[in-house]
């Protein structure tokens, strides 16, 4: 089996063990029962936020040191800079602290819930070189269920600067990230998708808990901050990397977009409109410059002058 097959078949046991359980506590600690025996780690654990330290959680394997300053080791990295960090080789990252002398090589994925980095899921490999590209993907969407159920989903809706901000103040949505979906190339830089000749949109992706929030929902506020008849124009902003979209991982997302997609058009009067309705093909984050880029920068350009409330959108 190879390494996405033994994640794929996975993901639905770790759904089904976290299913109906609200204590996040006793689901990392099942959690990284079941990843550490099926997937042969060397060692698999939480550290959670405490304050300014990430203090040890529920793990299996040797035992490991209790605190990790922000900023400090790879957990504390993957923490302070809000991203996965991988570590092909521990004896060359800076400040790699070693709980355990067979430790080779590491993964530390952030566990994002409420918008807030609340614990790291941190495993080690006795082997170099173990974790990938492959690795990420899956513990990053295995990470989020610790809180609940979580699903995904891809918003163009202009600039993605507002766009983040808005999708960021909805309650049930956990994490958001900006970047560029389904172009053409691959690693777009921000210039090159300005160059709108990468076929790339600028869009936010969103994980969220649909006990919390459905995507209907999700999509109703979506239609209130863009102009669904405006093509490849929103705001101050035109070009084909500023076209409006819903991309969507799940085939079973389709129709619940299709029947949203349609009660706009009939509302509108309209038979059709130049929003794209189709999978995510791809999908890559944005510099770290572009993240979070309204709250950093407070009066920067925004083309969104609508807020949900929570209680009365
Ligand atoms: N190596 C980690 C510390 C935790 S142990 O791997 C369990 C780090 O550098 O943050």
């Amino acid at each position: 089996m190879t390494k996405e097959e033994k994640y794929k078949s996975l993901l639905p046991q770790v759904q089904g063990l976290l299913s109906g359980e609200p204590d996040s506590l006793a689901n990392m600690a099942n959690l990284v029962a079941l990843l550490h025996q099926e997937m042969g780690f060397w060692w698999t654990g939480f550290y959670r936020v405490e304050g300014e330290e990430l203090v040890l959680g529920p793990f299996q394997g040797p035992i490991a040191c209790t605190r990790i300053a922000c900023g400090k080791g790879v957990c504390g990295t993957a923490w302070k800079e809000k991203r996965t960090v991988i570590v092909e080789d521990v004896e060359k990252f800076p400040g790699h602290i070693a709980c355990s002398a067979a430790s080779r090589s590491e993964i530390v994925v952030p566990v994002w819930h409420k918008n807030q980095i609340t614990a790291v899921l941190d495993i080690d490999s006795k082997d170099l070189g173990t974790f990938d590209e492959t690795d990420k993907q899956y513990l990053e969407k295995i990470a989020g269920l610790v809180y609940g159920p979580q699903k995904e989903i891809w918003f163009a809706a202009g600039c993605f600067w507002g766009a983040q901000k808005f999708f960021k103040r909805i309650d049930g949505v956990d994490f958001t990230e900006v970047g560029f979906a389904n172009g053409q190339t691959e690693n777009p830089t921000y210039k090159e998708v300005y160059t709108d000749t990468t076929g790339h949109a600028e869009c936010v992706h969103v994980r969220y808990n649909p006990d919390l929030v459905s995507l209907k929902k999700l999509t109703e506020l979506f239609f209130k901050v863009i102009d669904p008849l405006s093509l490849n124009k929103q705001g101050e902003d035109e070009g084909t990397r500023y076209r409006t979209g819903v991309y969507y991982d799940n085939p079973q997302d389709a129709a619940v977009l299709s029947e949203v997609f349609s009660q706009v058009m009939d509302s509108l009067c309209v038979k059709e409109m130049p929003v794209e309705l189709l999978p995510i093909s791809c999908f890559y984050p944005a510099d770290e410059y572009h993240q979070d880029y309204l709250d950093k920068n407070p009066g920067g350009y925004c083309h969104i002058h609508w807020w949900p409330s929570n209680e009365n959108d």
